[in-house]
């Protein structure tokens, strides 16, 4: 784990807008920065950067939060790696926690695998670039294939000498240690001698999905057919084939964006796709599809389009790579190539636009692809039709959803012409008999929709808006000390009750705090609430600290929330950028009022609600409970005759 100082010095020192910048061009915009949406497609901007919050916020996606959260976003990084990323950018020494000298070792071992990896990739790029053999052997045969300089170079595509061992020898000249070079499988050491595994082919170096080298597939240039035609890095420390993704790195971002991944067999087709034009596309290497990969995959989007080769062999038995990806609850899509076509040689034969054009025709979901594929069959053959309705149940039986699950019920009883309760029984049947396994399968966290889309807003929902404001008064005003009025309820000799005003200091949360339990007001909006409680504990630990000191130590999941709160009165401001002719005029309550004002607001609102509610009740209550029923009522409307007076003083 990396230490928690380490944690506290990258947020230190990072800047949002200093690591935004590298991806999205910023313009300076009053005290803020501005940008087009990395998002989504747009052509005025609504992303905005505040450096004083370090925060941002993306108003066309609503996505926003911390520097981090950015990079999560956008290089879809993991926690970790976000921070590695920072660590690196700002030169900062990541200090590991809790790890033993077994553990320590083991890490340093790794970072050894994978800088000789990074190294070794860069040398067979260059190889293939700037020698004599590799231009004349490796290069001309990617121009064969129609591969350009810049697909060549995005790829780092690379080509290792044929010889015994120009690699491993120039590796250990540069003074990597041999025991790495055979545990990355670069080089094989046999009876003391070593030598180059990948000698004499063209390289595809496989990346993660944060862009580390973590293994080769090396393909032979000669038509040997006792060699195998693709070389691949064996198991090691960093490479794992069933976690990884060919492309995975290229793609991520058109992945999230387009929501959608392709899904091919080879590395020419993820690269002959690239050069088309289409970049979320991403190969399994030829190996079947894992439960890992995809979720790799549902990482980045819901949807899978995958693309099986033309000729028609070993299609049923990649079938139960469709059923994975059912099973985590994704949505799939099939798609096949004309006899002898596989997507490499299809880009290449098509513009971009006959190729997409060909994805969306002949793209099929599941239930109907297993349907077509008995059509090819055996249309008439009774047998075979069964086996299809029991695979094409077996495969509905593995989605979670249940609404879905009976969508593809109708449509396979539609396709296939049985009855729909003939099938919801098999159905029933299966899942009885999946019912442990299911359990035990994992459903994917639902992401937690808290703020409600721009639309949504307009239709005001005052207690939302209310809870909302308090919240971004605690995070921006939280540790301010204020005089407070407080109204006090006297009653004089007659037995009249007044209102006395008396002033009392208090930081804002404190008052805020107070106030609301006194009512025993709980927040209705559960992200509200797990923030509201979240920034009481902080301040309450240290009523000093400034609320954008620990904004970015608020759990992952609050960080959106709090982003959009507080580039709330920012809108303003971006509003302004697009229609100058707007503009907000300054409040100009004290801090206090404001506070004062939400509180009672907030109040008065469920006082009301009470108020109808028993209303409600009391109209269909029977005579004997009305009178207790009817003083109820009455309490609350004094109370809330109170609360209005109270208002109307602070207003
Ligand atoms: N593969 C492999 N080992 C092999 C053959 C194939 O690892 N001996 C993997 C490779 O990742 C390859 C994928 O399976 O990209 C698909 O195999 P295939 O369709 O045979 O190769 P293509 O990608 O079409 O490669 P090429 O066009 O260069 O023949
Ligand atoms: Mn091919």
């Amino acid at each position: 784990m990396i230490s928690k100082t380490t944690i506290d010095n990258v947020f230190e020192t990072a800047r949002v807008e200093e690591v935004i910048g590298d991806f999205v061009q910023l313009k300076k915009s009053g005290s803020n920065y501005k940008g087009l949406s990395p998002f989504t497609d747009e052509r005025s901007p609504s992303f905005m950067v505040s450096p004083v919050k370090q925060i941002w916020k993306d108003f066309s996606s609503g996505k926003g939060g911390n520097v981090v959260a950015f990079l999560m976003e956008h290089e879809h990084f993991t926690y970790p790696e976000a921070i590695k990323y920072l660590a690196k950018k700002y030169a900062i020494e990541i200090e590991e926690t809790q790890q033993t000298s077994e553990e320590k070792e083991q890490a340093n071992e790794r970072e050894s695998l994978y800088l000789v990896s990074e190294f070794a990739k860069n040398y067979f790029h260059n190889t293939l670039l700037k020698t004599e053999e590799g231009k004349a052997i490796g290069l001309s045969y990617f121009k064969e294939r129609g591969f350009t300089d810049e697909t060549i170079k995005k790829f780092e595509l690379g080509y290792s000498p044929d010889s015994w061992d120009a690699f491993t020898a120039h590796a250990i000249k540069k003074g990597y240690k041999l025991e790495f070079l055979e545990k990355t499988g670069l080089s094989i050491v046999k009876d003391e001698k070593q030598f180059d595994r990948f000698k004499g082919r063209v390289m595809f170096p496989i990346l993660s999905m944060s862009g580390r080298t973590l293994g080769f597939g090396g393909r032979i240039l000669t038509s040997d057919k006792k060699a195998a035609k693709y070389l691949n890095s064996p198991e090691s420390d960093i490479y794992h084939k069933s976690k990884v993704l060919y492309g995975i790195f290229q793609a991520k971002q058109s992945i999230a964006k387009e929501d959608n991944c392709y899904l091919v067999e080879g590395y020419t087709d993820v690269i002959q796709f690239h050069q088309t034009g289409i970049h979320n596309v991403v190969s399994s290497s030829g190996t079947a599809l894992t439960a890992e990969q995809i979720r790799l995959i549902n990482r980045l989007t819901k949807n899978i389009t995958v693309l099986f080769d033309g000729d028609a062999a070993g299609l049923r038995a990649s079938l139960r790579g469709i059923d994975l990806i059912l099973e985590q609850a994704m949505n799939v899509k099939i798609c096949t190539f004309p006899e002898g076509e596989d997507p490499d040689s299809f880009a290449r034969k098509n513009s971009l636009e006959e190729l997409t054009i060909y994805l969306e025709e002949n793209a099929k979901d599941f239930v109907t692809f297993k349907a077509s594929l008995l059509a090819n069959e055996a249309k008439n053959d009774p047998i075979k039709k069964s086996e299809t309705i029991h695979d094409m149940v077996n495969s509905i039986a593995k989605i979670p959803d249940v609404i879905k699950r009976e969508v593809y019920i109708k449509e396979c009883s539609r396709i296939m012409d049985i009855s729909e309760q003939v099938l919801f029984n098999t159905l029933a049947q299966l899942l009885q008999k999946d019912k442990k396994e299911a359990k035990k399968a994992e459903t994917p966290k639902e992401t937690f929709e808290v703020i409600p889309s721009e639309k949504n807003i307009e239709k005001v929902d005052v207690q939302f808006e209310l809870e909302q404001k308090i919240i971004q008064l605690l995070l921006l005003y939280g540790n301010v000390a204020e005089d407070f009025e407080e109204l006090i309820l006297e009653a004089n000799e007659k037995g009249e009750i007044s209102l006395k005003p008396e002033i009392h200091k208090s930081r804002v949360y404190e008052k805020i705090y107070l106030d609301l339990q006194e009512d025993e007001i709980e927040f209705t909006n559960a992200a509200f609430k797990n923030v509201y409680s979240e920034i009481i504990n902080r301040l309450n630990q240290d009523p000093e600290a400034k609320p954008e000191t620990f904004i970015n130590q608020l759990p992952a999941e609050m960080a959106s929330t709090v982003s959009h709160l507080l580039m709330e009165e920012e809108k303003y401001s971006l509003h302004n950028w697009e229609r100058m002719e707007i503009y907000v005029k300054e409040k100009e309550q004290t801090i206090a009022q404001v506070v004062s004002e939400t509180i009672l607001n907030l109040r008065r609102h469920l006082v009301s609600q009470k108020i109808n509610e028993l209303s409600e009740r009391f109209k269909t209550t029977e005579n004997e409970e009305n009178s207790q029923g009817l003083q109820e009522i009455v309490d609350y409307l004094t109370l809330k005759k109170v609360l209005s007076e109270k208002l109307n003083r602070v207003l």
